[in-house]
């Protein structure tokens, strides 16, 4: 069975082709390269043996996206990573955004629109509930005004969907991510994040190496457990787990609804001081790090509740924060020391 994962080479799209493949499914990558490296193809392979179709195709090239879904007439579903994700930029460059998030969701819209019937897995993000006043959030939640043009791109996102589901034969799964990290145990992909990471795992597993001098804690005067912002992270191969399940609810058939939301966490929060110690007990070193103002934007406290995934999807993650952040750290002295 055929599948198309656009942002296939990227961070979560990437372990989500190993499980996808570890289930005998056909993948067909899509990806332009702008976030990712051609060489996470051959790390996909030597996990799985296989290296999945690969067409180098910008999304926003609404013709070169029709020629694909012409030449791949016969994909059962389509996966789609591709996006753009720096919350900073996008304030700067929302143009960009809208342009790379939404048009080219668009575009791949249009012609699963024109199919029999198409079945539809989109990327969202917990960032659509904002601070929300309940935690655990569940997916009842409302969603909130968007704190940044990428947030606004996820919500924009999830809505025309809801609405192309609503006239056509598409069914569709949004799933809402909560923080992942992370990666694939063998170390042969991961995360790699262009510059200086914007994102807390990265930054400690890059300071960790000495690549950074010391992590910025941003803010330890928050109503949380020691004062510092609490999140839910989720290992990535579990994410990716979760994709696999979600797809073959659609290409089964299993689906109750057209249109069908998940949140995708741990359903336990961590403050970024645990992270912190949880990186210093898999790696027996000592991290640099100091507190120092807030950063705009960031919200105190946000973490899953995980039932509706737990119940409907029939998923619950395995991993826990420690073996997610060793996977992280074991990745991080892979690439470094082979460079
Ligand atoms: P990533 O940047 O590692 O992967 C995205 C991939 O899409 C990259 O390989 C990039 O080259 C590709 N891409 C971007 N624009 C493209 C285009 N126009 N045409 C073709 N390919 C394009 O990001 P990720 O962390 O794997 O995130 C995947 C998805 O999950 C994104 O939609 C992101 O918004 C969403 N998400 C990520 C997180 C997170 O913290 N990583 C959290 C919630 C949601
Ligand atoms: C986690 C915690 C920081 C870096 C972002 C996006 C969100 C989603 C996931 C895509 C926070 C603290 C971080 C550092 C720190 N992405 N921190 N020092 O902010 O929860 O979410 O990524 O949808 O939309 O906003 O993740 O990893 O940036 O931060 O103290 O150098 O670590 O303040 O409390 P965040 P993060």
């Amino acid at each position: 069975m055929k599948i198309v994962v656009t942002g296939g080479l990227g961070f979560i799209g990437s372990h989500t082709v190993v499980e996808l493949q570890n289930e005998n499914f056909e993948v067909v990558v899509v990806d332009n390269l702008s976030n990712s490296s051609i060489d996470v193809l051959d790390g996909i392979e030597r996990i799985t043996g296989k290296k999945p179709l690969f067409e180098q195709i910008d999304l926003r090239d609404k013709a070169a996206v029709q020629v694909f879904f012409q030449k791949h007439e016969d994909v059962a579903g389509v996966i789609h990573f591709a996006a753009s994700k720096a919350v900073g930029e996008s304030v700067k460059e929302p143009l960009l955004y809208y342009e790379n998030n939404v048009a080219s969701l668009v575009y791949i819209l249009q012609e699963l629109q024109k199919k029999q019937e198409a079945n539809f897995i989109f990327s969202s993000s917990c960032t659509v509930y904002g601070q929300a006043e309940v935690m655990p959030i569940a997916e009842t939640t409302p969603v909130q005004t968007a704190m940044s043009p990428y947030g606004n791109t996820k919500q924009i996102g999830e809505e025309i969907i809801t609405d192309v589901t609503k006239v056509s034969n598409v069914n569709a799964i949004l799933l809402r991510y909560f923080n992942p990290i992370g990666s694939h145990p063998s170390a042969e992909i991961g995360e790699l994040p262009m510059g200086v990471p914007q994102n807390l795992v990265p930054f400690i597993t890059q300071t960790g190496m000495g690549l950074r001098e010391s992590l910025s804690v941003y803010g330890n005067d928050y109503p949380t457990v020691d004062g510092t912002c609490v999140r839910d992270y989720i290992h990535v191969v579990d994410l990716a787990k979760a994709h696999v399940i979600a797809l073959q609810r659609l290409v089964n058939k299993k689906n109750a609804e057209k249109l069908e939301v998940f949140n995708l966490g741990t359903g336990t929060g961590s403050s970024v001081l645990e992270v912190i110690s949880a990186f210093e007990k898999v790696s027996g070193q000592k991290l640099p790090y100091t507190i120092v103002p807030r950063r705009e934007g960031d919200v105190t406290s946000v973490y899953a509740n995980t039932d509706k995934a737990n119940t409907v999807l029939g998923w619950k993650t395995q991993s826990t924060l420690e073996e997610a952040i060793a996977s992280a750290w074991k990745w991080e002295q892979k690439v470094r020391n082979s460079r």
